[in-house]
């Protein structure tokens, strides 16, 4: 049985997650028109595993019984200043997404909610991953940025990135 306040506040979280992938598939939209195809493959992998993300917590909130409710996502940016920024954005987005979790994970003790502590060891783990992911990601870009060569080779290293369900 999930508390109504842990109830809404992993409804919120799901939410949180749908809105991710909707946020990077703009991401990928944009890297398509800029005519990189690679980056935006890699994009909407990580639109694909967000997406999962949110459906891992929806199954999480059917198992205990309680309610599933969608919320409006909200509309995602569309444009970016160059390709830096977009990667810098991933990395900006990714630590607030590690701050929600944390929340969570606080929330939880505070309840003494052990079996939802639990299973957001899960999104714990996954948010190291994510921000080291985008940290080297953008690390690539910035010292790729002003070639044009170095930039379609991490375009076709990008575009091997292959997606895997995470549920
Ligand atoms: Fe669901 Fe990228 O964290």
């Amino acid at each position: 049985m999930l508390s109504e306040k842990m109830e809404k506040a992993l409804n919120d979280q799901m939410t949180a997650e749908f809105h991710s992938g909707y946020l990077y598939l703009s991401m990928a939209a944009y890297l398509e028109e800029l005519d990189y195809p690679g980056f935006a493959n890699w994009m909407k992998v990580q639109a694909k595993e967000e997406q999962d993300h949110g459906m891992k917590i929806y199954n999480y909130i059917i198992a205990r019984g309680a309610k599933v409710t969608l919320e409006a996502i909200e509309a995602p940016q569309t444009e970016w200043d160059d390709i830096e920024a977009i990667f810098a954005h991933v990395l900006e987005h990714e630590q607030l997404v590690t701050s929600l979790i944390n929340n969570l994970v606080d929330l939880a003790i505070e309840e003494s909610d052990h079996a939802t502590n639990q299973f957001l060891q899960w999104y714990v783990a996954e948010q190291v991953e994510e921000e080291e992911n985008a940290m080297e990601n953008l690390g690539k870009i910035k010292r790729g940025k002003n070639s044009a060569d170095i930039l379609f080779m991490l375009d076709a290293e990008f575009a091997n990135r292959i997606y895997t369900s995470e549920i």
